[in-house]
């Protein structure tokens, strides 16, 4: 029986029309269990069966391309720029739902600047020709490695490019409503090309996407109107932020607040609220837990639409977090990495049965630097799912 302390992560939610059945996500985690073309592929089927079964209540399904036009460096992650992925993505929508969760997926208009190494002479871009900064000090071990990459100065996008990306959003957005996903997560955080868009240190633009809040944040709320407006109001478009940057000359929580409040304007039915870019990789993925709550219950202040943020491996703080009214949602990254059974175990009330991540960053250098599928040294089965017959996706029972 679940623990009275623990209740509050297993209430039902609504985003929008949706209910989730409780207040538990996967996070969007880039495990780069794909082939080099962005198809779906079989353990990437059983990899998020295995989270749907294990009882988030919602599966974000990671960042997932829209147009291989522009340098992009998540090797062997997900792509929804082209017909020929609709199949793949529709087995994927399938084997979450029959794992007993509602599914999104998280669309990315590009990395911009933090592409890093220009893909097959695809060029690099950004708001401005404003480099990549890389975290140097105080970088965890695994992760030094990033410190090979030498930022290059990208070209700065053109107006008609701007629009052209906002049209792939909506042919990706309505090629994963074809699929059968529940919603779109738009990918504006960790200093990618909208987080850049976004961020006084990287926009230096002169026209109407650059200069005061509202002109960085325009391409944003084009976005999700776009997306609303092709798909629908009842189809849930989301959007995952980082409230500060943690870098000097970023943006700092209060303009993100202020940003949360534009964005629910232009329609988004949920926040999502991280920290960090390269430049500040330990905000992205922080050592302890609990670190981005503040910032998300600030952003819930200031909006009305649900809010979720990652960063929890204890049932106790996730829970606290959910029942104080910070988050409406906790969003598990590395936790459900490493044990996806952390809902089921609290849900049972057995909690100290859950392997804990142990911070040790192996998946961050899998996925980040090295573009290799994640592994995981406190579960091995991770990235092997395939081949695990308690894992294998099961249509559910005939009633
Ligand atoms: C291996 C790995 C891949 C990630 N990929 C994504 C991603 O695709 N999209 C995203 O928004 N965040 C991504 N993140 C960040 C997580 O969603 C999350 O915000 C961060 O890990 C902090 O939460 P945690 O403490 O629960 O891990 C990734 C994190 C890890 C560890
Ligand atoms: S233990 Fe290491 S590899 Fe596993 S989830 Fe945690 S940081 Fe990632």
């Amino acid at each position: 029986m679940t623990k009275p302390q623990h209740q509050a992560l297993f209430d039902p939610l609504e985003i929008g029309k949706l209910s989730i059945a409780n207040r538990i996500a996967l996070a969007p985690t880039h495990v780069g269990m794909g082939d080099e073309r962005g198809m779906v592929t079989d353990q990437y089927l059983c990899y998020y069966y295995a989270r749907a079964a294990g009882g988030a209540g919602l599966v974000i399904v990671e960042i997932t391309g829209v147009t291989g036009r522009y340098a992009f460096a998540p090797g062997r992650g997900l792509g929804a720029a082209s017909g020929r992925n609709l199949p793949g993505l529709r087995d994927l929508a399938r084997v979450i739902h029959w794992g007993g969760a509602r599914a999104f997926i998280q669309l990315l208009p590009g990395q911009g600047v933090q592409a890093l190494v220009p893909h097959q002479g695809r060029p690099l871009v950004g708001p401005s020709d404003v480099p990549a900064l890389l975290q140097k000090e105080d970088l965890p071990k695994a992760m030094r490695g990033i410190l090979r990459e030498m930022p290059e100065r990208p070209r700065p996008l053109e107006r008609d490019e701007i629009h052209g990306l906002r049209e792939a959003m909506v042919r990706a957005g309505v090629r994963v409503k074809r699929a059968g996903f529940d919603g779109i997560e738009v990918h504006g955080a960790h200093g990618y090309l909208l987080g850049q868009f976004t961020s006084p240190y990287f926009n230096r633009r002169k026209d109407e996407y650059g200069g005061t809040p509202e002109n960085r944040w325009r391409f944003s709320m084009e976005i999700i109107r776009d997306l609303k407006e092709a798909l629908g109001k009842d189809f849930v478009v989301g959007y995952r932020f980082s409230a500060r940057e943690g870098i000097e000359g970023g943006l700092e929580l209060p303009e993100a607040v202020e940003m949360a409040r534009a964005l629910e304007e232009a329609g988004a039915d949920y926040l999502s609220v991280s920290r960090g870019c390269y430049g500040s990789a330990t905000h992205v993925f922080p050592r302890g837990e609990d670190e981005i709550t503040e910032d998300a219950a600030a952003v819930r202040k200031a909006v009305s639409v649900p809010v979720m943020c990652p960063n929890f491996q204890s049932p106790d703080l996730a829970a606290k977090a959910v029942s104080e009214g910070s988050v409406d949602m906790v969003a598990l990254s590395r936790a459900l990495l490493a044990d996806p059974l952390w809902p089921t175990k609290v849900r049972e009330g057995r909690p100290e049965q859950i392997r804990r991540c142990k911070r040790c960053y192996g998946c961050v250098r899998d996925a980040v630097i090295d573009h290799v599928p994640v592994r995981c040294p406190v579960n091995p089965a991770l990235g092997f799912e395939r081949f695990d017959p308690g894992c294998f996706p099961r249509p559910p029972a005939e009633s």
